[in-house]
């Protein structure tokens, strides 16, 4: 299970069956479903011999609540932490990675591009842009130590990455200073020889260094011990392009026609003062982010600074869509979400599939339905193949009704050195990682 990462992203989607009402439901039976529950069965049993040492809520202590919720470790002194880095294998050396850096961006990128995370099917992987790299590596206070590389001596090739950005993350009431880490890969020619616990290990030396105690982290794969575990949902855009590279399937009773039909969207959005956000949204749109998270139990701690970075609209990284309303000029609602590409593995017509993620979403006068149906529309209009949702917040309550179907991909959340008493569902979670 651990050598394989593959439910954990590039999504998929499911075996979907069509029900009477032209609606897409789940088909609980499908192999890919009856194994993955086999496969996260077997895997809470199974040993983790490093994940094991680690400050992490241990599957042995699921349902004991005795134990309090908090950090499972207290800091220790700066000095007390290693000063020099873990050891490699002799062959491999550290290196820190500017982002500032096109070549060293470039070689992250390519790293990934052909590295990362695969499909069940290897039918896609995903395809970071080098600009959204530069864009989720670099928030506001980001550490360049925590941009971390290996290098193979010989050669100087980049063959492993993992990095982290810092980030206040609301767990119930306390605001909590963590690291949020994402991008581990290890080149595939170097799997299975316990590289990626050495990375984990040097990041987590590198975020101690900066008093950090406490981490954020996402994977397709069961480790001791998920926070909550989430599913992605996908929404056809170009339903042909889906089906003739595999993403997904004709459904049962269906022609072509009648699917790109039961797809098609209205030309532009409907809500009056639907617009795209701009710089001096940036206070109006954090009140109403703020206001609106506080009601999930893991969430950002956003301030205009953060959503400054991570919601003003980036070409082909990051769009959001604001209400505003046309009486009273308040901003009532925000949608957003990024670009994330995913390379298509093996097919002679199509390359790349484009597909839009959905990130905050706030509705306060505009129905959440109807924001995400905008969404959808402007997206469609941006000639993204597929929409993906977690059913994170209050996602489920759009999903079904805008024809999303479920995939194949799992999402387990992670915290790092803070436990919590008992498992979230994914509606009490109000944190999306890139
Ligand atoms: C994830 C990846 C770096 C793991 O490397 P690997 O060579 O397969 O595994 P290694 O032998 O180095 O290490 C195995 C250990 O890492 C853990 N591990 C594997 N994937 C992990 C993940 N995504 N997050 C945290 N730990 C992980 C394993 O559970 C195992 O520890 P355990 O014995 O305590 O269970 C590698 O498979 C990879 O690059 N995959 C493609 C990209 C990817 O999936 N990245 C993770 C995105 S969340």
């Amino acid at each position: 299970m651990d050598d394989n990462n593959t439910s954990s992203g590039a999504p998929k989607e499911n075996a979907v069956q069509e029900n009477d009402a032209g609606q897409i439901t789940k088909d609980e039976s499908s192999l890919g479903n009856m194994v993955r529950r086999l496969q996260d069965s077997m895997s809470i049993g199974k040993i983790h011999k490093f994940w094991e040492t680690q400050p992490v809520g241990q599957f042995k202590d699921v349902g004991d609540s005795s134990l309090a919720e908090g950090p499972i470790e207290p800091p220790t002194p700066l000095s007390e932490v290693k000063q020099e880095p873990y050891n490699l294998p002799s062959a491999y050396e550290w290196t820190t990675c500017d982002m500032d850096s096109e070549e060293t961006c470039l070689e992250v990128y390519n790293l990934l591009k052909n590295n990362y995370v695969e499909d069940d099917e290897n039918l896609f992987r995903f395809n970071y842009s080098r600009e959204f790299l530069g864009w989720a590596l670099r928030p506001p206070g980001y550490f360049a130590s925590w941009h971390i590389g290996v290098r193979a001596k010989a050669s100087k090739k980049l063959v492993a990455f993992i990095s982290g950005v810092p980030a206040r993350i609301r767990v119930r009431e306390h605001v909590v200073k963590m690291a949020e880490i994402n991008f581990l890969c290890v080149h595939k020619k170097l799997r299975s020889k316990r590289l990626a616990p050495v990375m984990i290990k040097e990041v987590t030396r590198r975020v101690h260094l900066e008093n950090i105690w406490q981490a954020a982290y996402t994977a397709g794969v069961v480790l001791p011990t998920p926070i909550t575990t989430c599913q992605y949902w996908h929404r056809s855009l170009n339903p042909k392009k889906l089906i003739d590279v595999g993403f997904s399937r004709l459904g049962a009773r269906m022609t072509m026609s009648r699917t790109i039909k039961l797809y098609k969207l209205p030309d532009s959005p409907v809500t009056p003062g639907f617009r795209k956000m701009e710089l001096r949204d940036v206070p109006a749109v954090t009140r109403l982010l703020r206001n609106y998270m506080s009601q999930f139990s893991v969430a950002p701690d956003f301030d205009e600074t953060d959503v400054e970075h991570w919601l003003l609209p980036k070409e082909s990284v990051v769009d959001s869509f604001l209400v505003e309303s046309q009486y009273t000029r308040e901003v009532t609602d925000f949608c957003s979400f990024y670009t994330l590409p995913s390379s298509i593995l093996g097919n002679q017509t199509y390359s790349t599939l484009k597909a839009a993620y959905s990130y905050y979403n706030v509705s306060t006068k505009t129905p959440l339905l109807q924001l995400m149906n905008d969404a959808l529309i402007v997206a469609k209009k941006k000639d993204f193949d597929v929409f993906n949702a977690l059913d994170v917040m209050e996602n489920e309550s759009f999903l079904k009704e805008l024809k999303f179907g479920p995939g194949d991909g799992q999402l387990h959340y992670y915290l790092y050195n803070y436990r919590i008493r008992h498992a979230l569902k994914p509606s009490e979670l109000g944190l999306v990682l890139l």
